[in-house]
């Protein structure tokens, strides 16, 4: 079941954290009438005032009242204007509170490095009765700019984060729901194979080890996670069409008669039918190589006669793992063959193989990786 996506938008009261609140402004002066007189200017605007007498008390207001604005003079004792507005401007929970330094005479330089410390506005000394109002207006309302945006942000923030867990949980379900597909899936597999060769001699084993086989050759040529993914499910189902053979057939303990040949040579074409129609990459890959894993590059093999490339690469890779395995192996027909003959029937041939049945790169792979092979088998047999 899929998590519906939280559809909670932000509202504007979301981003003004309380609305109605009244201004407060800290104002730092050491001479006590200067400090009245901007008191009794923002008490008239019906702003609320904190105060401090010197830069260090300014900080430290400043970080327990977070005020709205703050009115710095420069020349104070203990700690000045300028120092008090370095460290404010440094501090993440201060930076944002607009401070308006106040310079005397109109000083150029003292505004020059007012502005290079980070202060938004200035005001000068004596002050205007006039001006004051309307410099802590425009601050004020820079202020509430910035708060608007920090709010903005963090609403922003918490959506994206709500809206990423709902898609990680929707991908936790998509991911549990594929692995308990593939889980059902290699089930059916083994039932399917097993279905097949029920009656062969052929074991659950040779269908684990062609699967080793394919799957390492695959990582050899470099082939993608998803192809050597793929073979490594889809060849193992390379014989299913062998449950259409009659066991008088399958099971019969000496050579095939050219009629039984013909019937017995049907396992890849039965094995595509089976297979057909699947929109499964797996299942598309298993009836190419249940159709093609007979055919041989020279031309020679069945049930098509297909040549060279024509074969899939995954069929031309299979028919080479099924040949080693095939001879490795006991059947009804023929007896166990030890890992150097049958390396040698592969690379030299027998008279009824010949090396130009296999694709010239995937016999050199074969001849590399041999010992490999040779392992996959000992530690796979029964
Ligand atoms: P399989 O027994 O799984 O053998 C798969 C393939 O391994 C064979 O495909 C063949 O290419 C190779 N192979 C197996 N044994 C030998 C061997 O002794 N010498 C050489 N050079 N190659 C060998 P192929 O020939 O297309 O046979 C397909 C299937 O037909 C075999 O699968 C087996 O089920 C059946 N089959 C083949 N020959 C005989 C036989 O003489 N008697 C019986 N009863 N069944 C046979
Ligand atoms: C099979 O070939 O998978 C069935 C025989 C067995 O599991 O030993
Ligand atoms: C395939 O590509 O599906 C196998 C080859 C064929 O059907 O001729
Ligand atoms: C063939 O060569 O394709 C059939 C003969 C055999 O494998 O015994
Ligand atoms: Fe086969």
């Amino acid at each position: 079941m899929l998590v519906p996506m939280s559809e909670k938008a932000f509202t504007v009261k979301d981003l003004f954290e309380a609305p109605n609140q009244k201004h407060k402004i800290l104002l730092v002066e050491d001479k006590d009438t200067n400090r009245e007189l901007l008191r009794t200017i923002c008490e008239s605007l019906g702003l609320e005032t904190v105060e401090a007498v010197n830069g260090k008390e300014a900080v430290e207001l400043a970080k327990s009242e977070l005020p709205d604005l703050i009115i710095m003079d420069v020349q104070m004792p203990v700690m000045d204007g300028f120092e008090a507005t370095k460290l404010l401007k440094s501090d993440d929970l201060t930076k944002n509170i607009p401070i308006i330094i106040v310079t005397g005479f109109k000083s150029r330089e003292n505004m020059i490095k007012g502005i290079s410390l980070g202060a938004e506005d200035f005001l000068s000394k004596p002050y205007d009765i006039e001006e004051i109002p309307i410099r802590i207006h425009n601050n004020l309302k820079i202020k509430q700019y910035h708060d608007f945006l920090k709010n903005f942000n963090s609403v922003l923030e918490k959506q994206v984060e709500q809206r990423t867990e709902d898609l990680q949980k929707v991908l936790q379900e998509l991911s549990d729901a594929h692995t308990k597909i593939k889980s059902t899936y290699k089930e059916s597999i083994y039932r399917l194979t097993l279905a097949a060769e029920y009656k062969d001699v052929v074991t659950g084993m040779h269908i684990r080890r062609i699967s080793l086989y394919t799957k390492l050759m695959a990582e050899e040529l470099g082939m993608d996670e998803d192809f050597m993914e793929y073979i490594h499910y889809s060849s193992p189902m390379h014989d299913v069409g062998k449950v259409g053979i009659p066991d008088s057939v399958l099971l019969k303990p000496g050579p095939l008669t050219p009629e039984e040949w013909d019937i017995m040579k049907t396992h890849t074409i039965i094995g595509g039918k089976i297979l057909e129609g699947s929109e499964y990459v797996y299942i598309k890959m298993a009836r190419e190589i249940a159709l093609t894993h007979h055919e041989r590059f020279d031309g020679s093999g069945y049930p098509y006669g297909l040549k060279g490339e024509d074969i899939p690469l995954c069929g031309r890779m299979t028919f080479i793992a099924d040949q080693y395995d095939a001879l490795r192996s006991k059947r009804p027909y023929k007896p166990e063959i030890d890992h150097e003959k049958t390396c040698k029937i592969i690379t030299e041939g027998d008279g009824r193989t010949t090396p130009e049945h296999f694709d010239p790169k995937i016999l050199d792979l074969f001849k590399k990786l041999h010992k490999k092979f040779e392992e996959i088998y000992e530690t796979n047999k029964k």
